[in-house]
């Protein structure tokens, strides 16, 4: 099977080493992908967010099937162009993305297939915005309803920088989502569908602020770990049932069937599950840890929703180790990102036992040299036994990595660890 991945970041990275690992797959292409990526794929230059570009590159190679990354190019269409073209694609429509592209839609949908969520006003007027924050009270949450790359909300007690926030969004024409507060601890879970069928993967925790003890703004995500020896034991199983598969069969109901990865972000809140948000495909770290703990070979999954026949296959086999990400950050991320800093040691770095490094925003100079060219740079990966060991896995691998000026944070899964720890201690 020949695939052409769609994006440049450490996801596409993590989606392209599965595809590497399994043996179905004979060719791998991306465009534009990154340096890392280029070590195991075709790079082909080109717009990722181009459909007519991306269709035309995936039939001059044959592909038989392209599987997009971002939301970007799923939001504007890509993956249309492509099942246009004839060839399966792994990734929603543009009309099926708008589960992501508007958090106004998703809420409506979730409304109407009854899936629990938090209570929103959606705000076009400063009237709205102030009604909306008096009736909620503090803290408040104020969303950017349209794409913001993880960085379009602000949660803040502070009722000015909530009323600014929200007159940010629309001096610049958008449209505000007020909502109530979830309180409880955060879990993501990517469901792979076809339009019908639902398929979860492992659940997953994302760490989203910039710095150490939940400390800075949001980000695109900082680390993630899987698996989560906190959560519910029948977490994956009311996820499906209450949030996951009435959404797919709304969607399905109003002719606008997704299929891709339902990016399922949820709160375990004091009054049960509610949904955070939607995704309309991979998150960025979680996948760097989900995929590696996948032992089923990626390349067929994908393509049984590609085509439509996710009911048929076997059921998904997973690794019992755990998985840590740590994101490598350049100067200045999340408000700006330095770049063209050296990066060196990721060889030393991979030779870490249990440890493998994602590239994510990296670039090679005139002279070869590996540099910084994004925000989050690199992902390192570690695996164990236990979340402690993989820490130590990932932790260890990121310390041979030299990136000046470059940040990251240092406790990715370490309450976890310690209650995985503690657990067993309970045990014995
Ligand atoms: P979103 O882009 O909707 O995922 O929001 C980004 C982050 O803001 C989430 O991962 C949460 O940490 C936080 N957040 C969003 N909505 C809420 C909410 N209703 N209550 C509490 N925190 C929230
Ligand atoms: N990890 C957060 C996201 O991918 O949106």
């Amino acid at each position: 099977m020949k695939v052409l991945i769609v994006g440049p970041g450490a996801r596409e990275h993590a989606i392209a080493r599965s595809l590497h690992l399994d043996p179905a797959v004979t060719e791998l292409h991306a465009v534009p992908g990154n340096p890392g990526i280029g070590q195991i794929a075709t790079l082909h230059a080109g717009d990722a967010n181009d459909g007519a570009a991306v269709a035309a590159l995936a039939t001059d190679l044959g592909a038989d099937l392209v599987v997009v990354g971002p939301e970007a190019p799923l939001v504007a269409g890509v993956a249309d162009a492509v099942r246009d073209a004839g060839i399966p694609v792994f990734g929603p429509s543009a009309e099926a993305a708008m589960l992501e592209g508007s958090k106004a839609f998703a809420k409506e949908i979730m409304a109407a297939a009854k899936v629990p969520t938090a209570e929103p006003r959606v705000c076009t007027t400063r009237d709205h915005l102030d009604a909306a924050l008096a009736e909620f009270g503090a803290p408040y949450v104020v969303k950017d309803d349209g794409l913001a790359a993880g960085k379009g909300v602000v949660v803040t007690d502070n009722r000015d920088e909530a009323t600014a926030h929200g007159q940010a969004i629309l001096d610049a024409g958008g449209t505000i989502v007020i909502e109530e507060f979830l309180d409880g601890p955060e879990v993501s879970l990517f469901c792979i569908c076809d339009g019908a069928t639902v398929i979860p993967l492992q659940p997953a925790q994302d760490f989203k602020r910039a710095y150490d003890g939940d400390a800075g703004l949001n980000t695109g995500g900082m680390g993630a770990y899987t698996p989560l020896p906190w959560a519910p034991i029948d977490l994956v199983e009311q996820v499906v049932n209450n949030v996951a598969q009435p959404t797919v069969d709304e969607m399905a109901r109003r002719g606008t069937p997704f299929s891709g990865v339902l990016y399922c972000g949820l709160a375990l809140t004091s009054k049960g599950l509610r949904v955070v948000e939607f995704n309309a495909r991979f998150g960025d770290p979680e996948t760097q840890s989900v995929l590696a703990r996948l032992e089923t070979p990626l390349g067929g999954v994908l393509l049984a929703a590609a085509e439509g026949h996710l009911h048929d296959i076997d059921p998904l086999v997973w690794s019992d180790d755990a998985f840590v990400t740590v994101v490598l950050a350049s100067h200045g991320y999340p408000e700006s990102a330095r770049k063209g800093d050296p990066i060196t040691g990721t060889d030393a770095a991979e030779n870490v036992d249990g440890a493998h490094v994602l590239h994510a925003g990296t670039a090679t100079d005139s002279e070869g040299q590996l540099v910084a060219a994004g925000g989050r740079v690199l992902s390192v990966v570690g695996r164990g036994t236990t979340l402690a060991d993989a820490r130590a896995a990932a932790y260890d691998a990121l310390a041979k990595i030299d990136l000046p000026g470059s940040h990251h944070r240092s406790d990715i899964a370490l309450k976890a660890a310690e209650g995985e720890a503690n657990a067993r201690e309970a045990l014995a």
